[in-house]
This record gives structure tokens, C-alpha cells and sequence, in this order.
């Protein structure tokens, strides 16, 4: 049983109790991917599967064969930053960072969900020129990740930043 995670494929382990979380850091030794709480709540733990946004500490990996897992290092590394980590950088979006990884998973898988037209539960218009990326739109669909240091204002600017600049579908890849 295999799973592509960032483009290789890594072998699923038999142990059914084993979650997508601790596979990715215990076993892959993929750091970036954060427990926070473990148990749904913080959103820490966010990665992509199939580009799709999952809360790894409730996954088992066992539930991933055949699809692919994209982690924070498999968006961007030193010296080639995704967009979004760039503007996280720019615009002071992290403190502590804990929270980051999950906070640029989520918006990449949220900034796909907008380009397929969407919506959210403050969503006022699903026009032909497509969902407008308030602020408050912005926030609703990222209020599943926490940031305890409160670097909420640097995040949501370098989110907004980031898919003003890139056509939406675009900066989801
Ligand atoms: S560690 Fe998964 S949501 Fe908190
Ligand atoms: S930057 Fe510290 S929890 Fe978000």
C-alpha cells in the first residue's frame, strides 16, 4: 500500500491506528506538519490531499492509499518559497510560526474551493465574475486555523496579497 506524499511515494504502515499525521512526522520525518491539538481544533496539523484541505491528527493514513499528500515542504523550500510563504514573510504573518504550515495548507486548499466556486457560510454573491475575497470571506474560510500568537492581521494580509496578485486556480497549485 503506497501514497504519493510530495511527489514520491512513501509506503503506507499496516498499523490501521496509525493517523496521516504521525505518518508524515514520525515516519517520514516531515517536521513541518504541526500537532497542535490533536484532536481537530486548531488546524495546525493542515496538509493537501488531492489538493483538497484534511486535518492530518483526524485522518488515518491508512484511509490515503493511492492519493497524494502535499505538505508545506512540498510547496516550498528555502530559496523557492511558495508565493504565499513569501507574503507570510513580507507581511509578518507568523510569530512563533507554529500555526503557519497549516495556515498556507489551508489557504492554498481554500484558494482552490473559491476557484471552484464554493461557498462559504458568508458568501453574499456567486456572480459570473465569481466569489469576491473580502475579508470577511477570507476570514470565515480560515477561521479552522488558530494562531495563539494572534498574528491573525500579518496572515490574513498576506493571504489577500497573495490571490490579488495570482488568478486563483494559479496560486492553489
Ligand atoms: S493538530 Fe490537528 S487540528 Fe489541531
Ligand atoms: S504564529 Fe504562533 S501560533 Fe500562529
Amino acid at each position: 500500500m503506497t501514497m504519493t506524499v510530495n511527489g514520491e511515494a512513501a509506503e503506507i504502515p499496516r498499523d490501521p491506528r496509525v493517523s496521516l499525521l504521525d505518518f508524515l512526522r514520525e515516519h517520514l520525518h516531515l517536521s513541518g506538519t504541526k500537532k497542535g491539538c490533536d484532536q481537530g481544533a486548531c488546524g495546525a496539523c493542515t496538509v493537501l490531499v488531492d489538493g483538497e484541505r484534511v486535518l492530518s491528527c483526524l485522518s488515518l493514513a491508512v484511509q490515503f492509499e493511492g492519493r497524494s499528500v502535499t505538505t508545506i515542504e512540498g510547496l516550498g523550500q528555502p530559496g523557492s518559497l511558495h508565493p504565499l510563504q513569501q507574503a507570510f514573510v513580507e507581511h509578518d504573518g507568523f510569530q512563533c510560526g507554529y500555526c503557519t504550515p497549516g495556515q498556507i495548507c489551508s489557504a492554498v486548499g481554500m484558494a482552490a474551493e473559491i476557484a471552484r466556486g464554493v461557498p462559504s457560510h458568508v458568501t453574499v454573491d456567486l456572480g459570473d465574475d465569481g466569489i469576491d475575497l473580502s475579508h470577511d470571506e477570507l476570514r470565515e474560510r480560515m477561521s479552522g486555523n488558530l494562531c495563539r500568537c494572534g498574528a491573525y492581521n500579518g496572515i490574513v494580509a498576506a493571504i489577500a496579497e497573495t490571490f490579488a496578485e495570482e488568478p486563483l486556480a494559479e496560486a492553489a497549485e
